[in-house]
């Protein structure tokens, strides 16, 4: 059985000095049960957010918003898999925003996808279509081709692949406040994981978690998670308002408690 799982995407916003405090708050205020929750701080912030749930909220997981493709070397400004040791555990890769500001392909992300695998990070790869390319009726294959791009360099035989997360994001529903429907991000886990299954994952594909991700809201969750192949969100501008991560939590947690066949704690 698949987990419910919502991540936080903090992007670039936060500092180290509030950062930590903004992450008791959210963690405090989204403690139910059986639901992963991943918050995801810009580098900076990582260790302060660290001490402020290693003493608050251990259970919630830290990831980061981007690794480099290489473990060391001449690369100014970057930061490597290797280096977030004790500092993350997840890592966002492929986010859309780095498609298109850092010109990440997905033969990139690919390599990233190998290195953080092998540094024990838990990744959530992302994947999505432009608008243009939902109006043209190519959002499937581009989602596929984008699987088949970064998947298509990590060996079968590597173990840690059954850590990965796939978030469905379409671009055109980043940041905008206009969501996909729940219908369509459902069709598109099909596309996902067939893609997944084409690449070698075969008995995995089905166990991989796909999150939604696109103006998700704690108004909008609710469409997402009441599709059975969606395993939760990955949450933007919303993540960083902890009345908003409350009532997403809440509604995950009404999912993940159905998933377990246990009535929901409220
Ligand atoms: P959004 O961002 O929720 O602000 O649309 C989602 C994301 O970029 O991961």
């Amino acid at each position: 059985m698949r987990p419910v799982i919502i991540a936080a995407n903090w992007k670039m916003h936060t500092s180290p000095s509030d950062a930590g405090e903004l992450a008791r708050t959210i963690a405090a205020r989204t403690r139910e049960p059986h639901v992963v929750r991943v918050i995801c701080p810009p580098f900076l912030c990582l260790a302060a957010v660290g001490e402020a749930l290693a003493a608050s909220d251990p259970e919630v997981a830290i990831g980061a918003q981007n690794v480099h493709h290489e473990l060391a070397g001449a690369y100014t400004g970057e930061v490597s898999a290797p280096m977030l040791e004790g500092l993350a555990t997840w890592v966002i890769l492929g986010h859309s925003e780095r498609r298109r500001d850092a010109g990440e392909t997905d033969e990139l992300i690919g390599r990233k996808l190998g290195r953080a695998l092998s540094a024990g990070l838990r990744p959530i790869v992302c994947v999505g279509e432009q608008l243009q390319d939902r109006e043209a009726g190519r959002a499937d294959a581009v989602v596929r081709n984008q699987i088949e791009g970064i998947f298509r360099a990590l060996e079968a035989g590597n173990e840690a692949r059954s850590t990965v997360v796939i978030a469905y994001e379409p671009v055109w529903a980043i940041g905008t406040g206009r969501n996909a429907s729940g219908a369509d991000a459902a069709a598109m886990t099909g596309v996902i994981r067939a893609g997944l299954a084409a690449q070698g994952f075969v008995a995995e594909a089905e166990d991989v978690p796909v999150l939604y991700g696109g103006s998700v809201t704690s108004a909008n969750i609710g469409e997402f998670l009441g599709e059975p192949s969606i395993d939760g969100a990955l949450v933007g501008g919303a993540s960083l308002k902890p009345d908003e991560m409350a009532g997403i939590v809440a509604r995950a947690a009404i999912t993940a408690a159905a998933r377990l066949g246990q009535p929901a704690a409220r």
